[in-house]
C-alpha cells in the first residue's frame, strides 16, 4: 500500500514544474553556482562544522564532459583556498567517467588528486551502486598508491562490507561508514533496518579496532545512541573520527550534542546545475525519502 503511494507520489513530483521541485528538493541543495557553494560553506564553517562539497551530477557519458567535470573539481579546490574553506570534496565515481571506461575514470581521479594534494587537501570517493563497488575499491588503491589523500566510503547494507574493511591494509585508512542508498537485491545486501544497523556497529567496531579513521555518517538517532556508547565503551580517541550529515538533513539537537562532545562534524553540501535530475533520481531510488521530505515540510511548517 505504502509503495503504491510512494509511486504516486513519485509519479506527481516528476509532472511538476521545476521551481516547485525546487521547494522540495532546495533545502537539500546549495545553490547552483560557485559563489553559492562559497557561501553555503562559509556559513557551515562559521557554526563550527567541516564540510564536504559535492558538484551534482552522475553517469557521465562522454570524454568531454567527464574532462569538463574534472576540470570543475579541480578549480573547485582552488576555491576552497582561496577563500580558506574548511571543506574537502566528495566525487562520484560515475560523474568522472567511471561509466566510460575505468581507466579514464582514474585518469580524472588522479589529476583531481593531484590538486588536491597540492592544496593540502583530501578527496572522498563517494561509492554508488554495487555494480561499482570493486571499481571504487580500486580506484581508491590505484590513487592511493600515489596520494595519500585520498578515501572512499562503505556501506553496511552490503554483505561483503566487512570483508572489504578487514582487507584495508594500507597507511592512513580514511573511509566513511554510512548505510547506502542504491536499491540492492537481498542476495547481496541487508534490506532489514534494525539488521542494517546491527551490521553498522559491526563493521565501526572493526574498523576501529584495525585503527581505521571513519566519518561516521548517520542521522538516525537509535544509531547514534549505539555509537555513543561503543566511543565511550572503547574509549575511542576524537581523533579516531566524525560524525558527518547530509546539508538540509534535521538532526533533532545532535549536531549541538556532537560539538558540546569536541567530536568534529562534517556536513555534505551537494550543489550545482543538475539538481534537478539528481533529486528525481534520488527519489526514484529511494522512494522513502519522499516521507522524510514531506515529514520535514510538515515539521518546518508547524514550527512556525
Ligand atoms: P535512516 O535512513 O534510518 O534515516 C534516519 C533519519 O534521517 C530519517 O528518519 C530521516 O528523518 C532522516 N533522513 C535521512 N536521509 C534523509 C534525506 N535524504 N532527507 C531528509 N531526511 C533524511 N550513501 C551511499 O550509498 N553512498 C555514499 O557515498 C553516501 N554518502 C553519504 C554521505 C553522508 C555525509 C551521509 C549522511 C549519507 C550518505 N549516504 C551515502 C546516504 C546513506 O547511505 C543513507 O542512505 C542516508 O544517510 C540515510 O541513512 P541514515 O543512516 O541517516 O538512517
Amino acid at each position: 500500500m505504502l509503495s503504491i503511494l510512494n509511486k504516486t507520489i513519485l509519479i506527481l513530483i516528476s509532472l511538476l514544474p521545476r521551481k516547485i521541485v525546487y521547494f522540495f528538493a532546495g533545502r537539500y541543495v546549495a545553490g547552483q553556482s560557485t559563489s553559492s557553494i562559497i557561501n553555503a560553506t562559509k556559513q557551515i564553517n562559521k557554526l563550527g562544522f567541516s564540510a564536504t562539497i559535492d558538484i551534482l551530477g552522475e553517469h557521465t557519458a562522454t570524454l568531454e564532459e567527464s574532462k569538463t567535470i574534472s576540470r570543475d573539481y579541480i578549480n573547485l579546490y582552488q576555491e576552497i583556498e582561496n577563500h580558506a574553506l574548511d571543506s574537502n570534496i566528495s566525487i562520484k565515481p560515475s560523474h568522472i567517467g567511471l561509466d566510460i571506461s575505468y581507466d579514464l575514470c582514474l585518469e580524472n581521479l588522479l589529476l583531481i588528486a593531484d590538486k588536491a594534494s597540492k592544496t593540502n587537501n583530501f578527496l572522498r570517493i563517494d561509492m554508488e551502486s554495487s555494480k561499482s563497488t570493486n571499481d571504487t575499491i580500486k580506484l581508491l588503491k590505484d590513487s592511493h598508491t600515489k596520494y595519500k589523500n585520498t578515501g572512499t566510503v562503505f556501506q553496511a547494507y552490503l554483505n561483503r562490507t566487512i570483508n572489504d574493511i578487514k582487507k584495508l591494509e594500507y597507511e592512513n585508512v580514511n573511509y566513511r561508514l554510512c548505510k547506502g542508498i542504491y536499491k540492492e537485491s537481498e542476495d547481496i545486501a541487508i534490506l532489514n533496518r534494525k539488521k542494517i544497523n546491527d551490521n553498522y556497529i559491526k563493521i565501526l567496531r572493526q574498523g576501529f579496532s584495525m585503527g581505521h579513521y571513519i566519518g561516521i555518517a548517520t542521522h538516525d538517532t537509535e544509531l547514534l545512541k549505539q555509537i555513543y556508547s561503543m566511543i565511550n565503551e572503547l574509549k575511542i580517541s576524537n581523533d579516531q573520527f566524525e560524525f558527518q550529515v547530509l546539508y538540509g538533513v534535521p538532526m533533532h539537537g545532535w549536531l549541538e550534542k556532537h560539538l558540546e562532545n569536541n567530536f568534529k562534524v562534517r556536513v555534505y553540501i551537494p550543489y550545482g546545475k543538475d539538481w534537478y535530475d539528481y533529486s528525481i533520481r534520488r527519489l526514484k531510488e529511494n522512494p522513502n525519502i519522499i516521507w522524510y521530505i514531506i515529514k520535514n515540510i510538515f515539521i518546518k511548517n508547524n514550527s512556525k
